[in-house]
């Protein structure tokens, strides 16, 4: 169908031009001499205004309704009222009628409600907005890396070691639901890849690989988490960014996270007028100044054990009791964020004992090279790490912790050839849309939002 996209119509160079344009009716209005159809095909946030003179052009009832798409044909002229564009209609052909159970009517309808509704949600405004925010996003996460020469790598999604050693994973399988095994061991070795497999919780392990190859690597893709946490910030299925550099401590990586994020932000703003002002108007008032102020000043750095002092001394009765050597809950995040910093902040050197394997030990013997990013309202969008390279601190780490040594035999042989220091970071890639929407609920920036209990 040879048509153009409203987007570009509204930009003003069809002007006095005939054009072709498909979409759907957001609204309506009819009188008995003309009638006025809103029509959005999705390419922007704005809809064009289609002009019906009754007199010269008989209208299908059908193709006022709202939800109705029609292909319109007309010219471009000057609008009525300010200073866009609009399209007198010169025919006006009904595509898919729709009828008045469509339940996507013009009173703003909750979050909620459209959640049950996850295939027609898209039409309106607010998620028109949310995707067209994460797919500039993403375009600028690529752009970002891009231009300073990271490598792209996808990493397997099927994979035998589970990379935070957290068993979290979720089990790929073909064996049948009644097959009966005498072990457990027996069970896997009769499985499709003859040892337990699962999806993958991060790309971690293989991007270390392709960094030491490569120098800077970045991969981005989904993850996958069996975690039983039914929040508001956590899926079964998310987008992970995970940059990995070579020959970078942790100071270099958190210098990368601020980087990026406020360049993500930046092209958000930038690219999205539209959809930021309808943010800033109806989800979080004050959205575009709080993201501009992120991009204009330096991120805080703040040492776990001072984060804890600092919690201890709070005058706030948290649910769960803060001691150095606890992880930190939501709770103690947001107070960290919301309350003492204001603004997105590092929190470096955890202990050890609640981190990572993989981490690199520091010289007091009991922190690691970690970070975590929080930012107010949301609390972790990154968690980073400086790679421990030293093949006998990691070996003893993963003994401490019990892991199956010879099933991470290549990982350890990357410290044994050419080991260098290295650090990567995971970017929670709806947490960060989240943010920039002041969208409350993970599952509102997600298309078919999965997590326990729900794959609808
Ligand atoms: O902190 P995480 O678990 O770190 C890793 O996976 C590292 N291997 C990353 C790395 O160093 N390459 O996860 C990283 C980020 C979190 O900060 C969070 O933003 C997001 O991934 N995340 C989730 N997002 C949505 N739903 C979940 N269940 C998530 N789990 C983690
Ligand atoms: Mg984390």
């Amino acid at each position: 169908m040879k048509h153009i996209d409203i987007v570009d119509v509204l930009k003003g160079d069809y002007l006095g031009k005939e054009v072709t344009v498909c979409g759907w009716v957001r609204t309506s209005r009819d009188s008995s001499a003309v009638a006025f159809l809103e029509l959005s095909d999705g390419t922007c946030f704005s809809r064009l205004q289609v002009v019906v003179d009754k007199a010269k052009l008989t209208l299908d009832p059908e193709c006022t309704r709202n939800g109705a798409s029609v292909l319109v044909k007309g010219e471009i002229v000057k609008a009525y009222r300010g200073d866009g564009v609009e399209l007198n209609a010169t025919a006006v052909c009904l595509l898919g009628a729709c009828p008045p159970e469509y339940p996507i009517q013009k009173k703003r309808t909750t979050l909620e409600f459209l959640r049950g509704i996850p295939h027609l949600r898209l039409r309106t405004n607010t998620f028109n907005a949310v995707f067209r925010v994460r797919s500039i996003a993403a375009q600028a996460i690529h752009r970002f890396f891009h231009e300073r020469h990271y490598v792209y790598v996808n990493t397997p999604l099927i994979t035998a070691s589970d990379c935070e050693g957290a068993g979290e994973m979720f089990r790929v399988t073909t064996q049948p639901y009644n097959a009966k095994y005498e072990s457990e061991e027996a069970y896997y070795k009769d499985d499709f890849f003859g040892q337990k497999a699962g999806l993958s919780v991060s790309g971690q392990l293989e991007g270390e690989v392709a960094a030491m190859a490569f120098s800077k690597i970045y991969t981005f893709g989904p993850s996958f988490r069996a975690e039983n946490s039914n929040t508001t910030k956590h899926l079964s299925e998310f987008w992970h960014v995970e940059p990995e550099v070579a020959f970078a401590e942790l100071p270099d990586i958190i210098e990368i996270a601020e980087e990026m994020i406020k360049y993500v932000i930046s092209a958000v703003l930038t690219e999205c007028p539209d959809e930021m002002t309808f943010f800033d108007n109806f989800m979080e008032k004050g959205l575009k100044d709080k993201l501009y102020n992120v991009v204009n000043s330096k991120f805080g750095v703040l040492d776990y054990t001072d984060a804890i002092e600092i919690l201890k001394k709070a005058d706030v009765n948290f649910n769960y009791p803060v001691e150095w050597g606890c992880d930190l809950q939501t709770e103690h995040e947001k107070y960290l964020t919301d309350v003492v910093m204001k603004k997105p902040v590092f929190v470096i050197n955890y202990p050890k004992e609640i981190k990572s394997f993989y981490m690199k030990q520091n010289a007091d013997g009991k922190t690691v090279a970690a970070t975590d990013l929080l930012v107010p309202g949301i609390g972790e969008i990154i968690g980073c790490s400086e790679r421990e390279a030293d093949p006998e601190k990691l070996l003893q780490a993963m003994k401490t912790r019990n892991m199956d040594i010879g099933a991470y035999k290549q990982y350890i042989d990357l410290r044994t050839f050419g080991s260098v220091p290295h650090s990567g970071f995971g970017l929670g890639f709806e947490r960060i849309v989240m943010y920039m929407t002041g969208i409350e609920n993970i599952r509102d920036v997600t298309l078919f939002p999965r997590s326990v209990g729900n794959i609808s």
